[in-house]
């Protein structure tokens, strides 16, 4: 199926052209699919990293904190990313299980938004994912205590350069980096308008398995 972009120009006859918005038409649509055309297209035109996002967590007394990751996978409609598993953003999804993410791409002025529930994938997923990374990325993951004090940059590249010794090749993902999956249970896809009057639907899933249910809000 090929959305484009959202609207859609339907000729009634040769002189009359009507704008309406294919989702509009549809109601029911594949929000995972017209995500990953929209990702495509930003591969096409983003300078770099088409595929980072915002993700916003929040503790469990309702303060909220937000920073970039990469999107690696999207599995069985879930959204993955990797991460320390002990930095701020894990201690708030292991404590909530609960997140949003947000992409915006510049060159389409379009953005997703989506929120969800987290949990970690399978060993499995991380260590095809972690072996699948550059040596010095992997050795990275080992040398960072993420969110956590550091005393100084030196001290970092000291670490680095006794991992590098101690591994040949054979780096084993530490235990404590691995995947988050979000399983969205809501998406908005905005897309910029004239005169600020963006097009913005809110997709929601309904009783069926796999449908979601579009509808149109204000901008
Ligand atoms: C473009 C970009 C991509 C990033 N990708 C990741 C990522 O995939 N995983 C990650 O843990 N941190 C990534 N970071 C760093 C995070 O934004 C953040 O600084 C770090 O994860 C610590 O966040 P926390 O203390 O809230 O847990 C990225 C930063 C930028 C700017």
């Amino acid at each position: 199926m090929k959305y484009g972009k959202i609207s859609t120009k339907i000729v009634i006859s040769t002189k009359i052209i009507i704008w309406r918005s294919y989702l509009e038409l549809e109601k029911i649509v594949d929000p995972i699919q017209l995500f990953k055309d929209w990702l495509s297209e930003a591969e096409e035109k983003e300078i770099r990293d088409p595929n980072a996002m915002q993700l916003a967590t929040v503790s469990k007394d309702g303060m909220p904190s937000v920073r970039t990751v990469l999107l690696k996978d999207i599995i069985d409609g879930d959204f993955v990313f990797y991460t320390n598993y002990q930095s701020r953003k894990s201690r708030e999804i292991t404590q909530t299980g609960k997140g949003a993410i947000c992409f915006y791409w510049k060159s389409l002025n379009r953005q997703v938004r989506l929120i969800g529930n987290l949990k970690k994938v399978s060993d499995e997923v991380s260590d095809k994912y972690y072996q699948s990374r550059s040596k010095g990325s992997q050795i990275g993951a080992w040398a960072s205590k993420q969110s956590r004090e550091l005393e100084s940059r030196e001290f970092l590249m000291q670490q680095v350069k006794l991992l590098e010794k101690k591994y040949n090749d054979d780096i084993p993902r530490p235990s404590f980096w691995g995947g988050f999956a979000l399983k969205p249970i809501e998406f908005e896809f905005w897309e910029d308008g004239d005169f600020r009057l963006h097009d913005r639907f809110i997709l929601k899933p309904t009783d069926v398995k796999n449908e979601w249910i579009a509808k149109r809000h204000y901008p």
